[in-house]
């Protein structure tokens, strides 16, 4: 048996564009269009791309915040799209998702401890006599101080409200945790704390996490596997360091010249992508990627690659590899 606490299979979602009076569906955004991964217990899968690629979808899609298209979600080799309503919120809290702004989320009259022990009443999780303790001890596991408890949201600093995103996901017990951009708005100081805390806390609590970033740099240090994904499809999918060593598809070896070298004299040839990301509702014919690659013949023009397994674990979905 594999030892997959997720897999997705061939998931699809795809948003209506309507229009008129009455509404009418005239086409679809296909921002989720055919992904498939498996993510091991305690493993970090990294999933990065540009912005609009269906990145936060994918990850609102396994969790069942949108309802899929086609395809399956395995949690724990159960698929959770097709569990009922009450099954279903039985399972939310073993499946967390931590956002970019945490803030946001946050009521600014409500103070943080009420704030992460909402969620274990709403669930049912802990008696109320219990909750104070449970609260204290993840404001601790998550690097904030027992005196955090009573203050309201206004008062952190951006690092600290990402910890009370990750507190609030992490008071529920959860097994696995989508992360999606977590340290996308931080400094590059506070970023390397909270990704020292995502590890740690895998660490101390065997965690499974699917972490989303458009940054490739972000992701190299947390992730032992990664997949590269545009308008809706994966490209390329690898273990780290096959990844960084040897990048096969050209659009991962553009997103990793992209990333500034640390001494300049290892300068690398930076591959810059012409034009915009096509849109989802109108992807282009062929392989999707064709219109911005550098290398397209006409093959790419009229057919899709197969997303097909080179060795070492290392898939990718390109006619010139
Ligand atoms: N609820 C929705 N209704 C309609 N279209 C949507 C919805 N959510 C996302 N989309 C569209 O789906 C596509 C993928 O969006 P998504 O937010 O998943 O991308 P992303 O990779 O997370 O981007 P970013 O890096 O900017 O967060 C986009 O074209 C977006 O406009
Ligand atoms: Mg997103």
């Amino acid at each position: 048996m594999s030892d997959a606490l997720l897999e997705v299979n061939h998931l699809k979602k795809y948003f209506p564009i309507t229009a008129g009076l009455f509404n009418r569906t005239i086409g679809h955004i296909k921002a989720v269009d055919d992904i498939s991964l498996s993510i091991n217990r305690g493993e970090t899968f990294g999933l990065v791309g540009e912005s609009g690629s269906g990145k936060s979808t994918v990850g609102r899609t396994i969790l069942r915040l949108h309802e899929k298209t086609g395809g399956q979600v395995l949690f724990k080799g159960i698929p959770i799209h097709e569990l009922p309503k009450a099954e279903m919120r039985k399972l939310r809290p073993k499946m967390q998702l931590i956002f970019q702004d945490p803030y946001s989320s946050l009521n600014p009259r409500i103070r943080i401890g009420d704030a992460i022990g909402e969620a274990l009443l709403d669930h049912g999780l802990a008696a109320k006599e219990e909750i104070r303790d449970l609260v204290l001890e993840v404001l601790e596991a998550c690097g904030l101080s027992p005196y955090h408890y009573n203050r309201f949201p206004h008062e952190f600093s951006g690092g600290q409200r990402q910890r009370i995103g990750i507190a609030r996901a992490l008071v529920l017990n959860p097994d696995f945790i989508i992360a999606d951009e977590p340290v996308s708005a931080l400094d590059v100081s506070i970023q390397a704390q909270i990704i020292n805390l995502f590890q740690q806390l895998q660490q101390t609590r065997g965690l499974t996490y699917l972490f989303i970033s458009h940054d490739l740099s972000v992701v190299e240090h947390l992730c032992s596997r990664i997949g590269v994904m545009y308008l809706g499809t994966m490209m390329e999918m690898a273990p780290r360091d096959e990844l960084f060593r040897t990048p096969l598809h050209p659009y991962t070896k553009a997103l990793l010249s992209a990333i500034p070298v640390p001494i300049p004299k290892l300068k690398r040839e930076r591959i810059v992508l012409k034009g915009d990301i096509p849109s989802p509702a109108n992807p282009p014919a062929g392989c999707k990627f064709h219109t911005r690659c550098p290398y397209a013949v006409e093959q790419c023009k009229e057919q899709v690659p197969e997303f097909r397994h080179v060795g070492n674990d290392h898939y990718v979905a390109c006619h010139l590899v």
